[in-house]
C-alpha cells in the first residue's frame, strides 16, 4: 500500500523509522526520548516484536506507538517468519529499518530486501567480538577498549559496513554486568545520534563504504 503524502510543494517528508525489537527495549526507550526532545526528526512508525512478552512493547504502547508482535515459533520456518516480519514493516512504508536488541538471525533474502535500509546496534567495537556475550569475551580476552557498534546490517551476521562506534574502556574490576551498563549508557547516545544522522540525509553507501557527508564514516567523532 502506498501512503498518501499532502499535496504541498512545501512539505518536506518525513524520515519514518521502524524498530525491531526483541527483550527489555531501552534502546528503543533512547530513540523515543531523543524523539521527544526534538533531537531525532523521525517518525517512529511502528515497533515490531518477534517475542510477545519483550518488556519494549509496554514502553512502546505507552508513549503511544503502534506496536506488532510477529512471533517467530509460530512459523513453521524462517522464510515464512521473514515474510511476515517484512509484511508488518512495509505496511509501514519505512525509510530505515532499526534492529534495537533485535536477538534474531535473518537471512540473505530479507537482508537483500532491505540492503542499504537496514542498520544493527551491536555491543563491541566490531569487526572484534561479533556474536553473543560480547562483554563477558572483552573482559576474558583482557580488552583495554570495549564499545558499541552501529552498522548496516549484510548476510555475514555482524559483519556489515560500520557507520559509528562509542569507544568504552574497560575498567580493572569490571565484571560483564558493570561493563554492560557502562556500554549501554553510550548506546543510548551512539543509536540517536546515528539515526539523525540518516534523518538529516547525511549517510551514503558507496559500495561497501559508509560515507558521512561524504567523506568514510569512521573519520567521524560522534559529536559532529
Ligand atoms: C543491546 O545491548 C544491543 O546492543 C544488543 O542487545 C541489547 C538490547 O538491549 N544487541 C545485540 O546483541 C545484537 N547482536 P535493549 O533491548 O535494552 O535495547
Amino acid at each position: 500500500m502506498t501512503r498518501q503524502r499532502p499535496v504541498n510543494s512545501k512539505f518536506r517528508p518525513g524520515f519514518r523509522i521502524v524498530v525491531l525489537i526483541s527483550g527489555r527495549g531501552t534502546n528503543l526507550a533512547a530513540i523515543i526520548d531523543a524523539v521527544a526532545a526534538g533531537a531525532l526528526p523521525v517518525e517512529l512508525a511502528a515497533v515490531v516484536s518477534n517475542e510477545p512478552h519483550a518488556l519494549g512493547i509496554e514502553l512502546a504502547r505507552h508513549a503511544g506507538h503502534e506496536v506488532t508482535i510477529v512471533r517467530h515459533r509460530d512459523f513453521s520456518d524462517r522464510e515464512h517468519f521473514e515474510a511476515a516480519l517484512a509484511e508488518a514493516i512495509d505496511r509501514h512504508n519505512p525509510d530505515l529499518v532499526v534492529l534495537a536488541g533485535f536477538m534474531r538471525i535473518l537471512t540473505g533474502g530479507f537482508v537483500q530486501r532491505y540492503r542499504g535500509r537496514l542498520v544493527n546496534i551491536h555491543p563491541s567495537l566490531l569487526p572484534e567480538l561479533p556474536g553473543l556475550d560480547t562483554h563477558a569475551r572483552a573482559i576474558a580476552a583482557g580488552a583495554e577498549m570495549h564499545g558499541a557498534t552501529v552498522h548496516f546490517v549484510t548476510e555475514e551476521l555482524d559483519g556489515g559496513p560500520i557507520i559509528a562506534q562509542a569507544q568504552v574502556p574497560v575498567l580493572a574490576d569490571d565484571d560483564p554486568d558493570t561493563l554492560a551498563a557502562r556500554v549501554l549508557e553510550h548506546e543510548h547516545v551512539l543509536l540517536p545520534r546515528t539515526l539523525a544522522w540518516f534523518a538529516t540525509r547525511r549517510v551514503s553507501l558507496d559500495g561497501n563504504r559508509v560515507l558521512i557527508d561524504g567523506t568514510p564514516a569512521l573519520s567521524h567523532p560522534l559529536d559532529r
